[in-house]
């Protein structure tokens, strides 16, 4: 009688928890797995050669990244620029010194990469990648690089009777500019 009593007892408790234990992993399942959204400008970014720049990325909804990965690279996911994982952060090849996050924004979910004396050849597509689990965004942005080349200097090259051959040279640009010959009235 005793042992009848407490076998129906014990069946319903345990399939409440069993039921109990399935929603604590299913909501845990959840949480670990939640949302995030990546974002960078849809614009490109602008640079000076030769100047820092900071290639905005971010979380949204705010998000900590302390202990998520977070990975700037440009063609190849394995040659990162930058890179912060297991919270440590290394820097990629031909970019020593010259990378690095804001370590007191990665709290704030702001991965933007600070990219410091920009050269011509870091024009191009970056992605900003961040990943916890299986989640992961990794969206692009593009940083345009620009030069300012020397004033233009123009030349008398062949003086005649009557016509006048000038000839105007600036270096240094880039990208390649235009040239256009303007007379007094524009
Ligand atoms: C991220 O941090 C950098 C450096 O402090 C700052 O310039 C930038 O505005 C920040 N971005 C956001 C979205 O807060």
């Amino acid at each position: 009688m005793i042992s009848a009593s407490s076998c129906f007892v014990f069946l319903p408790i345990s399939f409440f928890m069993e039921c109990l234990l399935s929603l604590l992993l299913f909501l845990n399942l959840c949480s670990t797995v939640d949302k995030f959204e990546v974002i960078v400008p849809l614009v490109p970014v602008v640079a000076d050669e030769g100047s820092d720049i900071v290639l905005p990325c971010k979380l949204s909804p705010q998000t900590s990244v302390i202990g998520m990965h977070v990975r700037w690279f440009r063609q190849k996911f394995s040659e990162y620029v930058y890179l912060y994982k297991d919270k440590m952060e290394t820097v990629g090849s031909g970019y020593e010194g010259r990378a690095s996050l804001f370590s007191t924004e990665l709290e704030k979910g702001n991965v933007s990469l600070l990219l410091k004396e920009v050269k011509i050849s870091d024009e191009g597509p970056y992605k900003c990648h961040v990943s916890r689990l299986e989640s992961f965004a990794e969206p692009q942005l593009q940083l345009t690089v620009k030069r300012q080349g020397s004033v233009p200097l123009i030349e008398v090259e062949k003086l005649e009777k009557d016509s006048l051959k000038l000839r105007c040279s600036s270096q240094g640009w880039y990208p390649e500019p235009q040239m256009v010959w303007m007379d007094k009235k524009g």
